[in-house]
């Protein structure tokens, strides 16, 4: 079979380097309040203990067990749990107690435990880039959901809009503090979407603007690669791995699934009578 353009040494960058410098996502992310009211609403509802798949530096785990849950998260970057662990620190210690991080991969981690809500919260599983990634990481949520439990997740819902952009044009966004120098430096985004893989390309660009002056100074770019899903896909992917969708919506504030949609939040429970093979 043809490989699609995008390189797996290139997926695997894209699927780190951005979560290397996690004071810098906890930054960048600091005014990302909605999704974290809908999910401490999610955990009000269901209740847990919880598991979250890609904790990341605890931005909703946080604020979940400050509202008094118990909850596991797992994640594969050191650098996103070891921040996750300082921030805890400065927790109380009921708070503290009440979150347990674990380094791992959420394709095969096994906990010989289930949850009655498990959690993967901001785009996790665009991470997933093949069907084969999917198949492992819905076996895994199968293997931890209790009976009755829901399964909640977000990935962006995908526009042919912003998918037909120009590869080699740079996005001017507002510039960024760099979190240990503290110095402002531009940035910008670039994107290149790969339609048979169905992979975005974003390169996130960094630039001191003493460089732009001809002086030495802070350049940095990092890859994101994010899979689109298309909302047939979607449900044909949960479908076939045991999972029903209870709801959709197009965002936090349950907007509707339509095409003026940026979301797709999807709450879904386990299929009756689904076997794997
Ligand atoms: C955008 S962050 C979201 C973090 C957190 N859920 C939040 O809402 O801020 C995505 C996280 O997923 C993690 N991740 C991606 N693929 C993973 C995998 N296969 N197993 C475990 N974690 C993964 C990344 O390391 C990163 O911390």
């Amino acid at each position: 079979m043809t490989e699609p353009r995008t390189a797996r040494s290139l997926l695997e960058v894209g699927t780190a380097a951005h979560y290397e410098d996690a004071a810098s996502y906890d930054r960048a992310y600091r005014r990302r309040r909605h999704d974290v009211a809908y999910y401490r609403e999610v955990a009000r509802t269901f209740g847990g203990p919880i598991l979250e798949l890609g904790v990341g530096t605890g931005r909703v785990a946080i604020a979940l067990a400050r509202d008094g849950h118990e909850i596991v998260g797992v994640d594969r970057m050191k650098p996103m749990l070891d921040r996750a662990r300082a921030k805890l620190a400065k927790e109380t210690r009921a708070t503290r107690d009440r979150i347990e991080l674990l380094r791992g991969d959420l394709r095969t981690l096994r906990l010989r435990r289930r949850f009655p809500l498990i959690l993967s919260p901001f785009h996790v599983l665009q991470h997933l880039y093949r069907r084969d990634d999917w198949e492992r990481a819905l076996a895994t949520v199968r293997a931890h959901l209790a009976p009755r439990g829901r399964f909640v997740f977000d990935v962006l819902f995908p526009d042919p809009r912003w998918l037909c952009r120009d590869p080699y044009r740079l996005y001017r966004l507002p510039d960024v503090t760099v979190p240990e120098t503290g110095r402002r430096v531009h940035y910008r985004e670039s994107f290149d979407y790969d339609p048979v893989a169905q992979v975005l390309v974003i390169q996130m660009h960094f630039v001191d603007p003493a460089i732009e002056r001809g002086r030495p100074g802070h350049h940095r770019w990092a890859p994101l690669t994010h899979r689109q899903l298309f909302p047939q896909e979607l449900e044909t992917l949960l479908h076939y791995n045991g999972f029903a969708i209870e709801e959709r919506h197009g965002g936090f504030a349950n907007e509707p699934l339509d095409d003026r949609a940026v979301q797709q939040v999807v709450v879904c429970t386990l299929r009756r009578g689904f076997r794997a093979r």
